[in-house]
């Protein structure tokens, strides 16, 4: 079965108390059932993590390297965090960014995100939805990836 870890940043315990707008009316217990729900139908476990502390999100990945695959919503540390950003890169995983709003029509200051280079893709401004896409995207990428080590044994 393929583990992927599915991780948030800080503010997001706050989901479905924040700005509906901008990121729906869930809480991130409702998000990550979703995202279950849908995993196991593709044979895949899920692995959910929130935290607001930067070190602890590092620490997660660190432990986790052994997954298959990352989905992360880094919240705010998306436009500053060049640590975010290595620990990604260091896991050697294939990430998929995810952002329940529109970070490219918002302030500008959103509109950058240093983590986005240490990810395969960025879906954002799709809610729920947009982690759903991610999970069926990882799945692709893990599959072909098999394919390919099964023919090169
Ligand atoms: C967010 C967008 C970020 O700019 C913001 O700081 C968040 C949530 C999103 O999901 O749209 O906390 O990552």
């Amino acid at each position: 079965m393929k583990k992927i870890i599915l991780i948030h940043g800080p503010n997001l315990n706050l989901l479905g108390k924040r700005d509906i707008k901008h990121y729906g009316n869930r809480t991130l217990t409702m998000l990550e059932d979703i995202v279950k729900k849908e995993a196991k139908k593709l044979k895949i476990s899920i692995i959910a993590f929130q935290s607001n502390h930067e070190g602890a999100l590092i620490d997660f990945l660190q432990k986790h390297r052994n997954a298959d695959g990352i989905i992360i919503n880094p919240g705010a540390l998306t436009h500053y965090s060049f640590a975010l950003h290595d620990a990604l890169l260091d896991t050697n995983l294939p990430a998929i960014e995810v952002h329940l709003s529109n970070i490219s029509k918002r302030e500008k200051w959103r509109s950058f995100s240093v983590t986005a280079p240490a990810c395969k893709k960025v879906i954002s401004g799709k809610k729920v939805k947009g982690y759903l896409e991610a999970l069926h995207y990882l799945n692709k990428i893990l599959d072909a990836k098999h394919d390919f080590t099964e023919s090169n044994d």
